[in-house]
């Protein structure tokens, strides 16, 4: 006999069950690849740049399988869809030097007008950000986001895309994780634009990337209060490697403040502050203060959470603030290293994120979880067969993460909503296409796409908008 009790755990009437993805890492829209139309479809064809050395040219095909994946969408059960725009094929051309008034291309914008209303049409949500990691190649070559011009042109972006699609979207994000694309672009090296160390530049890019982001909130609104804007931050709790290192406390203490909270701290209060020591230096100070237009433009949270970060501090010369990631790992790892700590899901949804819960009405801002999943490693070659079905890890990952979810609520959060990442495997990012996040598994070779346990469990957790647990 068994003493196993079953729990049921209860989530709000209006709560919103859902999947998250970027147009890149599934498209593999035509004239991208074809004529190389983005910083990201030229990066892939670089040596020695994608680990495992796939591309996204294929990826999951959704371009031409769209209208499958949103049966699929569908069968699970739920009422949310997260995507992005795909700037390099909407807008292919820079301004040049004519002035002549700018444009999406047609085609382009059909295909995503089909996509929203049928989304729409079977009452699913639409959430659509604008900058998802890629810039049309002609941007990127003038200095992406350290260009003069590229908060002009998000600008003109947004209000674009207000014109073409906001009718069908209900919630827009002008940016998606500004810094872990800042990181990754300017300090680690690994996506474009590809430099490494680079602080200037990344703070450089971080103010223009507000700047941007200011523009593109109101562009996006139109003058529409009720127009739902704002960017998806990730949240990463920073812990030290060595509890007792008063270094390794004082990098923990810099990532933490930059990473997690740069950004939301400057929309709310209308203001770049670069923390000391760099602000001592005049190159850093030229970056800081007030943006026009910022202030508390955020009008939800959008919070994308993975796992918690464990930092130290490494002796290297000269030395580097920010430290670096540590390898250890105190709780069972996913594919790509990442553990999972639901521990740290509550944290920020109760504790980090607190500073910016109110707007500037005094009213709670509505909390959407973006992006949460789990990775597994399996070959792109693969293509028929058993493999990677049974995904007992991620069933675990997210029944754990949605039971702290719950105990957020409870303590008072107002969580709206839950996209997982992500409906099918993808292409993940210089990582390639080995690392599986999908509900939905996707055998490269034939584009076939197949239901993981995982698929099934949340499809249910959607239709009962409960989880049953077990105490064991
Ligand atoms: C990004 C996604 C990415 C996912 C898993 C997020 O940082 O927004 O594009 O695939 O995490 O790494």
């Amino acid at each position: 006999m068994t003493d196993n009790s079953a729990n049921i755990i209860k989530f709000p009437e209006d709560f919103l069950w859902g999947v998250s993805a970027s147009h890149f890492q599934i498209e593999g829209y035509p004239t991208e690849v074809e004529r190389r139309l983005s910083d990201w479809s030229r990066w892939t064809e670089e040596e020695g740049r994608i680990l495992d050395g796939s591309n996204a040219d294929r990826a999951c095909e959704f371009h031409k399988r769209y209208l499958d994946d949103i049966e699929l969408i569908g069968e699970l059960n739920l009422k949310a869809y997260r995507t992005s725009l795909n700037w390099a094929a909407l807008m292919p051309e820079g301004p040049g030097t004519v002035s002549r008034e700018r444009q999406f291309a047609p085609g382009v914008v059909e295909y995503y007008r089909d996509l929203f209303s049928r989304l729409k049409e079977r009452g699913i949500k639409v959430f659509v950000t604008l900058f998802h990691f890629c810039l049309p190649d002609w941007l990127a070559e003038e200095g992406g986001w350290t260009s003069p011009r590229v908060a002009d042109e998000f600008e003109t972006f947004a209000d674009l895309a207000r014109q073409h699609f906001g009718d069908l979207v209900d919630y827009w994000m002008t940016v998606n994780e500004p810094m872990a694309y800042i990181y990754q672009g300017y300090v680690a090296g690994n996506w474009p634009p590809g430099a490494s160390q680079d602080y200037l530049g990344a703070f450089v890019a971080i103010r223009s990337m507000l700047t941007a982001h200011a523009r593109a909130y109101h562009a996006l609104k139109g003058g529409e209060d009720a127009v739902q804007v704002s960017f998806a931050n990730h949240w990463r709790p920073f812990a030290p490697e060595r509890k007792w290192s008063p270094l390794d406390l004082m990098v923990t203490h810099y990532r933490e403040r930059v990473f997690n909270h740069i950004f939301p701290e400057s929309i709310d209060e209308g203001a770049l502050n670069i923390p000391a020591p760099l602000s001592g230096r005049k190159e850093f100070r030229a970056l800081e203060g007030e943006i026009p237009g910022l202030k508390k433009s955020m009008d939800f949270l959008a919070v994308n959470y993975y796992t918690r970060e464990l930092s130290r501090f490494d002796l290297s010369w000269p030395p580097d603030l920010f430290g670096t990631r540590s390898k250890r790992a105190d709780y069972p790892v996913n594919g790509l290293g990442w553990e999972a700590y639901p521990e740290g899901f509550y944290r920020v949804l109760t504790s980090d994120i607190n500073p910016y819960l109110i707007d500037s009405k005094g009213h709670n801002r509505p909390v959407f979880v973006t992006e949460n999943g789990f990775a597994t490693l399996f070959s792109p070659d693969l293509s028929a067969g058993d493999w990677s079905i049974s995904d007992r890890e991620r069933c675990d990952y997210l029944i754990s993460h949605l039971v702290v979810l719950k105990k957020a609520i409870e303590a008072g959060v107002n969580i709206k909503g839950y996209l997982h990442w992500s409906l099918t495997d993808n292409f993940e990012w210089s990582e390639g296409l080995t690392p599986r996040f999908g509900l939905v598994r996707v055998s490269y070779e034939d584009q076939a796409r197949k239901l993981r346990e995982s698929a099934e469990l949340y499809s249910k957790i959607a239709a009962a908008n409960a989880l049953e647990t077990i105490d064991r």
